[in-house]
């Protein structure tokens, strides 16, 4: 079973077949980490690893121990203010205006599977037997509060999920300004932090630099995980590559304000911290209550960062996503906001949705604009009732009509958004999160609407339910399109204001909760302007998500491949929009717009009936070769071959669980004059197979693939090789199929 307890030296160790996570009960009573890395062999006494010390300035909670100094020892979940001098996990303001709190070990249990934490999004089992998960009780007396700490470990992935709670049992109130997710303390600091950064149109571009020491950190205080970071860090070895070297990822299941930071030390060792943004932060811990933390999630690899990235992608898809479309493929659609963006009228939206059959799309999407008065982004957020004057026969009477061409029907919805020029502010001026006697600032024209108040949150489900009780809408985009501010509650006193942001974000989940349990069936895409809640948490909800706003292919290669870090191809909302792009302005040929947007949920966003002949003819040939290939490219194993960040091209392939089928992407965004021979090694294949390559005049064995490579300086040895994929914006599908 996957956790040890050596009861003679208190050890705990968490292993599969690749890992080992081990630590152990220190003379104090807290735990302390004693080694995370690749698999050690299962003992008794790994107490060597405790490396202690007496230095110079140490404080130490002995007179007679100056080799025991909290600050210099490696722990699971640190407190301040008693000798720890670093970032701590947890910090409890006390009526005596303590902050010191002191959990000490006091006894363990260990049970197959693992729990589902309430109200919040985690990974979950299908069978008991494939985790196992420790609940570390410790106890701090003077506060008569229990602390647990929950790990869970996977037979077969290599992954440890880490959370806290916490229960207070003694007659005061105390309130927690910091209780993070987990804390891991690493040995060195030979490390590069490797960060998704970016801003609206540009998300999820990697940052990669040396740690130093001081703390280093990414973050979120809007209120959602953000365009600009990730609820992730990863530190890697400066000779790690994408298939060689070890990397250590960390990634929190959480959608609102987070914090993962780096805390070196100026004795080298790295403390990395991950959870909730303490700033803001307070919640009131009332006598018997629990406050539960989001979950981390800990992926080690010593095979590169392709390795780690396909642990968190299969982890996300068979672990975290849920429900009827968490193994299917997903539905080819047409969106209509790069079409017509507000512009709706009943007649046109039809003549599109006709068009797309025509095409083959699956799915016809309505977006923003549908609703009451919303002819612009100035009004209406909060009325969830169909404009009768732009679709006189209703949503149902639209989604029927579609629904008879052979099309399924989706809807895009803003839930936490209001207008001030809505019915609802007028109704309910108090369900906008704003602070008294401040201004309330706006955002795209709008407010934000106090998610923290459940009647809000009920409010907003009963609207969307008098929509989708007609029973034809297949597909929702949830959309969230400004971050949070004046963040506070009118719903609730005054003490309970540092809860509001999180609160909030448990009001986003219960509302998806709620949604799911009516609504099985429905297909959700989460948004935020964008991919800025593209974020693990909100795959428990949607398992897809809208990558981008930037659809211009050139732009998309660095967002899908720092997205591709993390997140599964099934989850990656990917679309081919016109020419020229309406982001960028940039002219790319269709066949590279698709290129790039096969590596996704595919769909298109542009008015069909604006297409060309020729053009029709080209999008029918794409929606056919993706309805081949989707299953492989959605849910086979996904390798990074060449960075956009690093030099002129990009490359990613796809193979099969069997080896059999490889789709590979090669793009070239700008033609080079007289260029250099080119090679591409690929990844995955099984050696000993030989493969026909599509349009290639003979076939290669795996090995030959892997370690000469695919010879790409030959342009004709390309699928999809139309002529007009030569000069600027190249892009190339390779498919690789096992000779039987
Ligand atoms: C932002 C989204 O990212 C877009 O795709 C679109 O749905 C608009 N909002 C609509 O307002």
């Amino acid at each position: 079973m996957p956790v040890h307890f050596h009861e003679s030296t208190k050890t705990f160790h968490l292993f599969n077949g690749k890992i080992s996570y081990i630590f152990t009960i220190a003379k104090n009573g807290m735990p302390v980490q004693l080694y995370y890395g690749k698999r050690l062999p299962d003992k008794e006494d790994y107490s060597y690893l405790l490396e202690l010390y007496a230095r110079p300035m140490s404080v130490n909670p002995y007179f007679d121990d100056k080799t025991f100094a909290v600050e210099h020892i490696r722990q699971e979940y640190p407190s301040p203010f008693a000798g720890d001098m670093r970032t701590p996990s947890i910090v409890a303001a006390q009526n005596n205006g303590s902050r010191i709190v002191e959990f000490v070990y006091d006894h363990f249990e260990i049970k197959n599977g693992k729990p589902a934490l309430k109200n919040l999004p985690a990974c979950y089992c299908i069978d008991e037997k494939e985790a196992q998960t420790l609940y570390l009780y410790l106890k701090d007396e003077v506060l008569n509060t229990w602390l647990c700490l929950i790990y869970t470990i996977y037979e077969n992935r290599n992954v440890i999920c880490r959370s806290a709670n916490i229960t207070n049992y003694s007659k005061e109130t105390f309130v927690l300004e910091s209780m993070l997710s987990a804390n891991v303390d690493l040995p060195d600091d030979d490390y590069e932090m490797l960060t998704l950064a970016g801003a609206w149109a540009r998300e999820r571009n990697i940052e990669c630099h040396k740690l130093h020491p001081g703390i280093q950190s990414v973050y979120s205080l809007r209120g959602h995980s953000s365009h600009n970071f990730n609820p992730f860090l990863c530190l890697k070895r400066k000779e790690t590559t994408e298939n060689t070297g070890e990397a250590y990822g960390f990634s929190l299941v959480y959608s609102g304000n987070f914090q993962a930071l780096a805390d070196v030390d100026t004795y080298h060792t790295t403390r990395v911290a991950i959870g909730i943004h303490p700033a803001s932060f307070r919640w009131p811990l009332k006598p018997e209550e629990t406050f539960q933390t989001p979950e981390a999630l800990l992926v080690y690899s010593d095979l590169g960062l392709n390795d780690m990235s396909q642990t968190f992608h299969s982890l996300f898809r068979e672990r975290l996503c849920r429900g009827f479309w968490k193994d299917r493929v997903r539905p080819i659609l047409l969106n209509s906001w790069e079409g017509v963006y507000f512009d709706i009228q009943e007649n046109k939206i039809l003549e599109m949705a006709q068009k797309s059959k025509e095409l083959g799309v699956e799915l016809f999407v309505l977006d923003d604009g549908w609703f009451k008065n919303r002819n612009d982004d100035t009004s209406s957020l909060g009325d969830w009732s169909a404009d009768l004057t732009k679709l006189p026969h209703g949503i149902e009477g639209l989604a029927e009509k579609i629904n008879e061409m052979g099309l399924e029907f989706g809807l895009w919805f803003e839930p936490e958004m209001i207008s001030k020029n809505s019915d609802l502010y007028k109704e309910h001026p108090e369900w906008v999160l704003h602070t008294p006697n401040r201004n309330i600032s706006v955002g795209r024209n709008q407010y934000v609407l106090d998610f923290s108040n459940p009647e809000v949150v009920d409010a907003i489900f009963k609207q969307m339910k008098k929509v989708l009780d007609c029973n034809r809408i297949a597909y929702i985009k949830w959309d969230m399109n400004r971050s949070l501010s004046e963040v506070y509650s009118s719903y609730w006193p005054q003490e309970e204001q540092g809860t509001i942001y999180h609160r909030f974000i448990l009001g986003v989940y219960s509302l998806y909760e709620k949604l799911i349990e009516a609504y099985p069936h429905i297909l959700f895409e989460s948004c935020a302007a964008g991919g800025a809640r593209f974020d693990p948490g909100m795959l428990y909800y949607a398992p897809q998500a809208w990558t981008s706003d930037d659809t211009d292919a050139v732009e998309r290669l660095k967002i899908q491949y720092g997205t591709s870090m993390l997140y599964p191809i099934s989850s990656m909302g990917s679309h081919v929009s016109a020419a020229p792009n309406h982001q960028l302005h940039r002219n790319t040929p269709l066949n590279t717009r698709a290129n790039v947007a096969y590596f996704g949920t595919f769909g298109y966003e542009l008015d069909p009936c604006k297409l060309s002949d020729e053009e029709s003819i080209q999008i029918k040939e794409q929606i056919q070769w993706m309805k081949k290939y989707r299953k492989l490219i959605q849910f086979g194993t996904f390798y990074r071959l060449k960075s956009p960040f690093i030099g002129k091209e990009t490359a990613w392939m796809i193979v099969s669980d069997d080896k059999k089928t490889a789709i590979i992407g090669y793009y070239r965004p700008l033609q080079e004059i007289n260029s250099v021979y080119r090679r591409l090694k690929l990844q995955g294949l099984d050696p000993s197979f030989e493969y026909n390559i599509s349009s290639a005049d003979r076939p290669l064995f795996g090995q030959e693939l892997m370690n000469a490579g695919l010879v790409i300086s030959d342009y004709s040895a390309s699928e999809n090789n139309d002529g007009s994929n030569e000069g600027d914006y190249l892009s190339r599908i390779y498919v690789l199929n096992a000779v039987s």
